[in-house]
């Protein structure tokens, strides 16, 4: 089948190369023409494990191109896929502008019958925004052409995109017109083998559906992460609450660890556009406007206890940084929590010597030459003459480290750790400081 898709970067790249990898022809159409050239070149702009062997295996087979020309990609596609970005706008409110600059693209080139697809975040009423610009754009140059617009949030897991694309959960389709459901029936058939995956349903409800998954996923985090604070308080250990709660299977283990609130490109902008969606039918969504302030107020939670420590002494001291990722396995640091960590002991005068496993390149490109902060080249390099250490990433190579070493490097062995990642009891064994999220109580 031939497949457009607007919008290169994580949901588009990993839709791109799995659509491609199934055997259907695929051009991805992007503005970015740096990110296009680099693509071109087979080199692949982001960090997504797995991503860049199927990307070339494609591209040599022919499957899969890539171009800034939108009138190549409207005329190769029967299904066009938007897949570009929907930041928060100045209210908080998704911003539709990519969404629908591409719809008057569409719109200004299309000569045959297509199914518009709307992969990207957006608000409930969009696929008719998104139906009114093609037409209005069909309409001013005088053709007429058939298209149908359909919903189809995208699930995905940055770090595990591949996995979850090839073998999805669930795929949603909204759509007000059956004939749509073969076509996308079809499309999706070889990632849904050994069980129809599809849930159908009406357009505004799985729009709706999105930001749901999303909200409902923020909320048992922060949910978590006030019990942990209570926790602190009242002399417990939130991990063992943790697994009190998770073994119950209405609560189940996932998105319940305590840490340092969540980040990321989707949770903080669909929270913060579902309150403005409530908001703009004269609805309060008290619990997300909890959900938000709670996680706000988490990402601060680890230089709370570095100011403890120091007796509100920050000034002059180096602090040690592992994970500048918003999570493991990923390049991704949209308003990742490492960022509020590194701003907020940057202002106290601390300075910063961080390391991530793969997000280097990135944090080079958003934290630039700030002044106070370095990158190390590896995890121990950063500990060298540093006061303390912080971890706010949980990648896997930072889950057993050389205890010994990290103790000889710091002039002072004080571990702060945003993910609960090692045994209170092991750390005071060792002689270490250790402080973490909801385990050790605090002075109220
Ligand atoms: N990243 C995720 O894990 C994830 C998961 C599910 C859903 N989503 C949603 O999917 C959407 C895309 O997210 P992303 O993380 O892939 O975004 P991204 O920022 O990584 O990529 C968006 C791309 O769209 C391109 N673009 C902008 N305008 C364009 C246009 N007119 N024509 C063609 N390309 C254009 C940009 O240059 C950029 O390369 C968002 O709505 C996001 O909320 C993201």
């Amino acid at each position: 089948m031939r497949v457009t898709i607007f919008g290169s970067g994580y949901v588009g790249l990993v839709t791109g190369a799995c659509l491609a990898d199934a055997g259907n022809h695929v051009i991805c159409v992007d503005v970015d023409a740096r990110k296009i050239e680099q693509l071109n070149r087979g080199e692949v702009p982001i960090h997504e494990p797995g991503l860049e062997a199927i990307i070339h295996r494609n591209m040599k087979a022919g499957r899969l191109e890539f171009t800034t020309d939108a009138g190549k990609g409207v005329a190769h596609g029967v299904f066009q896929l938007i897949a570009v970005g929907t930041p928060p706008g100045e209210d908080g409110s998704a911003d539709l502008k990519y969404v629908l600059a591409v719809a008057e693209s569409i719109g200004e080139h299309l000569s045959q019958y297509a199914i518009i697809i709307n992969k990207s975040t957006v608000p409930v009423g969009t696929a008719d925004k998104v139906r009114a610009t093609v037409a209005a754009a069909v309409e001013k140059r005088g053709v007429e052409v058939q298209f149908d617009v359909v919903s189809n949030p995208e699930f995905l897991k940055e770090g595990a995109a591949i996995a979850d694309f090839m073998k999805p959960d669930r795929v949603v389709i909204g759509t007000d017109n059956p004939r749509t459901v073969e076509l996308m029936r079809a499309l999706y058939e070889p990632f849904t083998r050994n069980h129809d995956r599809l849930v159908v349903m009406d357009v505004r409800s799985s729009e709706l559906t999105k930001y749901a998954a999303n909200a409902m996923l923020a909320t048992k985090i922060s949910f978590m992460n006030e019990l942990a604070n209570i926790a602190e308080r009242v002399g417990a250990d939130i991990e063992r609450v943790r697994v009190g709660i998770g073994s119950d299977p209405r609560i189940g283990y996932s998105f319940i660890y305590p840490g340092t609130g969540y980040g990321g490109s989707c949770f903080p902008k669909d929270v913060q556009a579902l309150i403005r969606s409530g908001q703009a039918v004269q609805y309060r969504t008290r619990v997300l406007e909890a959900v938000e302030a709670v996680n706000n107020e988490q990402k601060s939670v680890l230089v709370r206890k570095l100011r403890r420590h120091f007796k509100d002494q920050l000034q002059g001291k180096k602090i040690a940084l592992w994970g500048l990722a918003f999570k493991p396995n990923t390049d991704d640091m949209r308003a990742a929590p490492s960022l509020v960590v590194i701003e907020e002991l940057l202002a106290a005068g601390a300075a910063v010597q961080a390391f991530d496993p793969v997000a280097m390149k990135e944090a080079r490109r958003v934290l630039g030459d700030r002044k106070g902060f370095s990158l190390a080249t590896g995890a121990y390099e950063a500990l060298r003459g540093a006061d303390a250490l912080v971890i706010v990433t949980e990648w896997q190579e930072f889950r057993s480290p050389d205890f010994d070493r990290i103790k000889a490097e710091l002039t002072e062995p004080a571990i702060f750790d945003g993910r609960n990642l090692y045994s209170p009891d092991l750390l005071k064994k060792l002689g270490v400081q250790y402080y973490s999220v909801g385990r050790e109580p605090v002075a109220r």
